[in-house]
């Protein structure tokens, strides 16, 4: 089964079938799967709902398509190659037939323990080959995974275990990081305190440090797969049932859970997966996502493994035990395709070129970029020192609610053109619409990104609330879906994303709400009110800098700004830290009470120059304030 592009004329080709006929076309990709049922109807689909069902009535299981399906013809080839933290501990390989067992025994011992079709398990564990076999082993039997990354606190663990209700939590004892030894089973522990839904919680041993089990409550991975038979029967799953939901922030309240469902997702993560990565049988894949973001979901777990490729998954972090760690893994495992985030490219960068030159990279075929715009300097460092200046590198534009890569070059097929995402993929319909919704058609354009017709693995919904989902996404522009960022079309037709124009902050490729880190910092009982926006950062891309007016009494500047840092990270986790907390006396606000967070983004900036009209402010005199004390 082969929907790879293989010409320029192809992906032109391709594409224009896609947008003339696209139940045809998607139909000619799905019906290379195995179906349990056939669907009636390829599409059904109404933006204002919204209401979006692809391969109406079809039956299958996911799994079947990754597992079984394999078995046969390449059940002894690579499924995960998985590399530890530490360099000295060995890595383990995994074939299709040994994951196939992995993946079933689990799936009996989750039945075992009471959970089936439906229930929600929340996985929240490290990068190991387990954390995989648990979300296909949910997928198996038909409950529904929500992962978390292991990097969020204890409370952001709470809201996403009680926004879904889940039955079971799949964790370990710890996670090792570097030359650090984190708790994960704690956190776990301190969440549940507040969560009443949670039956059973298993813990897979990793680090083997201590950790206190629940009788009745808490088991361990090896007891629970103790005497489980290798088989177990699919689930059969309608195309429109749940697979996953994975939570994001957004630009208003606490994170929202984003809904896929079983064969649209199927069908996208494999179809870009091997288009954009030009994927060949025997090559070796490397994404250095975490699993608990989209990009491990559909391109570390499900399109590699629905494509029969070998994937690699790595526990550990770019710098440990020395700034070279990735290449030597490039070279160790002979990995083809190398998919990264542009933050870490910059954290490297900083490093100089030594750490890469013990290392040939000369298996490198493609290597990608993914999560925020990648600045034409990082660009052209990833592009000549690892890409040798010889591999194509597609810059991958697409969002957890999008499900798969929808604007990206394909790897040596459509033209690279640094900092450009480029073009989309076949079956992806982009706009460019300006303030007022209208389409701004021809080059040299820029607007708000919408695309206006349904693909694969669009978002369903939001979890449990439907009407978000509407709001969020496809309100704003009547019958678009919206993006949330900015792009433009360059005098040569190519897209390049210029980032989020809604209150987003993209910190290292993650996705922070300013109203959700600003909830955190109110927390605190001396903050009053805060406002956070985001600034440019030279390896994050953006950093967050908050300003709040806070009762000083008994604190220094100093201590304050750090107790705040704390109550964020403990909050939501030490991906939400500020980097920059300023005491101000006010914030800048409209006659009507709403902070003028552009102007705080000017500040934040440095560009004191840009701050515009202040006049009109209820506050002008605060302006001059905090432009001070920014310069401290
Ligand atoms: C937001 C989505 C997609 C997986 C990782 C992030 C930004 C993502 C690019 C890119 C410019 C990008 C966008 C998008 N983004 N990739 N190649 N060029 N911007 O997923 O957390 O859902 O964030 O990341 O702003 O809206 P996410």
């Amino acid at each position: 089964m082969s929907h790879k592009i293989q010409t320029l004329s192809g992906y032109i080709h391709e594409y224009q079938k896609s947008v003339l006929q696209p139940e045809e076309f998607w139909g000619r990709v799905a019906e290379s799967f195995h179906w349990k049922k056939p669907w009636s109807k390829v599409l059904d689909w109404d933006f204002e709902g919204p209401d979006i069902k692809w391969f109406v009535n079809g039956k299958l299981n996911i799994t079947e398509n990754i597992l079984d399906r394999h078995l046969f013809i390449m059940g002894d080839r690579p499924a995960i190659i998985w590399e530890p933290n530490e360099p000295g501990e060995e890595h383990i390989t995994l074939t299709y037939k040994e994951l196939y067992e992995k993946v079933c025994q689990f799936s009996n011992a989750m039945k075992a323990q009471g959970v089936g079709k439906g229930d929600r398990v929340i996985i929240y564990m490290p990068m190991v080959p387990e954390a995989a076999i648990a979300m296909l082993a949910c997928a198996r039997i038909g409950a529904v995974h929500s992962v978390v990354f292991a990097g969020f606190s204890a409370s952001s663990l709470a809201d996403r275990i009680n926004d879904c209700d889940a039955k079971m939590v799949l964790t370990s004892d710890g996670n090792f990081r570097g030359t650090k030894k984190i708790g994960v089973k704690s956190v776990v522990d301190e969440a549940l305190e507040s969560c009443s839904s949670v039956e059973k919680v298993i813990v897979l041993k990793r680090t083997g440090q201590d950790v206190a089990m629940v009788s009745n409550r808490d088991l361990w991975w090896s007891d629970v797969i103790k005497g489980q038979s290798t088989e177990c029967p699919a689930e059969e799953m309608d195309a429109e049932d749940m697979l996953f939901i994975l939570y994001t922030s957004g630009s208003t309240g606490k994170p929202k859970g984003v809904v896929h469902t079983c064969g649209g997702y199927m069908i996208y993560t494999y179809y870009s997966f091997v288009n954009v990565f030009q994927y060949q049988t025997g090559d070796i894949y490397w994404c250095t996502a975490d699993v608990g973001w989209i990009t491990g979901h559909s391109y570390i777990v499900y399109g590699p493994l629905l494509a029969g490729a070998t994937t690699l998954m790595f526990e550990g972090v770019p710098t440990y035990p020395h700034a070279g760690r990735f290449w030597e893994i490039v070279d160790k495992h002979k990995v083809n395709q190398f998919y990264t985030a542009p933050t870490a490219i910059r954290a490297l960068e900083a490093y100089g070129l030594e750490p890469i030159e013990p290392y040939s990279l000369e298996t490198l075929k493609v290597i990608g970029s993914v999560g925020e715009p990648i600045n034409e300097e990082a660009w052209h460092w990833y592009h000549d020192h690892i890409g040798k200046g010889n591999c194509p590198l597609v810059d991958t534009w697409w969002q957890t609610e999008t499900g798969g890569i929808m604007i990206s070059a394909l790897a040596g097929i459509t033209p690279n053109k640094p900092a450009h995402a480029s073009l989309p993929l076949p079956g992806i319909q982009p706009i460019i619409v300006d303030a007022d919704g209208n389409e701004l058609t021809g080059n040299n354009v820029q607007g708000n990104l919408c695309i206006k017709f349904p693909w694969p693995s669009i978002i369903r919904t939001t979890y449990g609330d439907h009407d978000r989902c509407k709001q969020t996404y496809f309100s704003t522009y009547k019958g678009l879906y919206f993006t949330g960022d900015g792009a433009k079309r360059d005098h040569d037709g190519y897209l390049r994303i210029l980032g989020r124009v809604d209150d987003v902050i993209n910190v290292s490729g993650h996705r922070m709400g300013t109203a959700e880190v600003e909830n955190a910092i109110n927390e605190h009982p001396k903050v009053i009110e805060s406002a956070v926006v985001g600034f440019p950062h030279d390896v994050k891309g953006q950093g967050i800098y908050a300003f709040a007016i806070c009762d000083m009494e008994g604190r220094t500047v100093e201590n304050l700004s750090n107790e705040i840092i704390q109550t964020v990270s403990k909050i939501i986790g030490p991906i939400a830290k500020p980097d920059k907390v300023q005491i101000v006396p006010g914030l800048p606000k409209t006659r009507s009470g709403k902070i003028m967070r552009r102007i705080l983004r000017k500040i934040a900036a440095g560009e004191m120059d840009q701050l515009g009209d202040t006049s009109t402010l209820l506050n002008p005199e605060v302006v001059e304030a905090i432009i001070e004390g920014s310069k401290k």
